[in-house]
């Protein structure tokens, strides 16, 4: 793995090489369950991709702005998340760099709590627009997405290319699993394109270690990554670095290392 670790000091966006023939994957990470790993993953895949050679954009969608923190960016007071769906802002002006190569971020902020009111009664393609605007410029867009089941999170999952479901090994997370299968195929959203993630496994309680093991079963499907418990990823939050950064031998980053070349060959090669 080449990891990217210098990194430049600006904020400004990368200038990206990329055919405009290229299509670009989207890669949604989504769970209506907080605190399962979704910003972990996503901070995690962005930099992996963007180190695998794809012009890579990160969009934070939660208010929380986790992933915007964890790359030490923030939205100045003029340029306000929520400003893009009143269309006070092209969305050019929201992309900032991470100082990573190939890797560039649309931070959040508070104002995207209310993403969802300003959403209703916006035309669905809106977002696809939005997705087609940046397809002329990166390879792969990962969505942050909120723990929330709302408009804006049927919207993602509609347009996404895959979504990743994280979740750690246990009862509830299963059963929250299947209400978000069903709302699916309640709106008519294709199933193949759900990927569970199984996260913080700690191999030493034997209920993660059943459920680990019988997940193909209980799913229906078999999780496209198994990321372990370790306290390498909390230190993400001290550093404030993608965890192969600072810490290149991890068992986590070999997981999510893992998981991102699955994530290539089955999730965004099949579309
Ligand atoms: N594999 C892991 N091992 C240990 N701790 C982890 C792991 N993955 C995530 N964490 C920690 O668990 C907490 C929640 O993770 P994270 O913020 O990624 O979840 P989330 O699903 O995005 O939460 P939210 O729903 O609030 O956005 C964080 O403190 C993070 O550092
Ligand atoms: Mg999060």
């Amino acid at each position: 793995m080449e990891v990217l670790r210098q990194r430049r000091s600006p904020k400004a966006p990368a200038d990206h090489n990329k055919a405009p023939s290229d299509f670009m994957k989207t890669i949604a990470v989504y769970n209506l369950k907080g605190g399962v790993g979704k910003t972990a993953t996503a901070v995690n895949i962005a930099y992996l991709s963007a180190c695998s050679g794809q012009p890579t954009l990160l969009w934070d969608f939660d208010a929380q702005a986790a992933a915007s923190w964890y790359f030490q960016v923030e939205n100045s007071k003029r340029k306000k998340a929520s400003k893009l769906i009143k269309d006070k802002l092209a969305l050019g002006e929201l992309i900032q760099g991470t100082g990573y190569d190939r890797l560039d971020i649309i931070p959040s902020d508070m104002s995207n709590r209310n993403i969802d009111v300003n959403l209703t009664g916006v035309s669905g393609g809106k977002l696809d627009s939005w997705l087609s605007m940046l397809s002329e410029t990166y390879g792969v867009l990962v969505l942050d997405c909120p723990p929330t089941l709302s408009e804006l999170a049927l919207r993602i999952l509609k347009a996404a290319d895959a979504v990743l479901i994280t979740m750690i090994p246990t009862h509830l997370s299963f059963e929250t699993y299947r209400h978000v299968t069903e709302m699916m195929e309640q709106k008519k959203i294709d199933l193949a394109k759900l990927y569970p993630v199984l996260t913080m496994i700690d191999r030493r309680k034997s209920i993660h270690q059943e459920f680990t093991a019988s997940c193909k079963k209980t799913l229906g499907k078999t999780p496209i990554g198994f990321v372990p418990y370790c306290s390498d990823v909390e230190k993400m939050g001290e550093f404030r670095e993608p965890l192969p950064v600072f810490a290149p031998r991890s068992p986590a980053t070999l997981a999510y290392q893992l998981l991102w070349d699955n994530i290539r060959k089955k999730a965004l090669r099949r579309r």
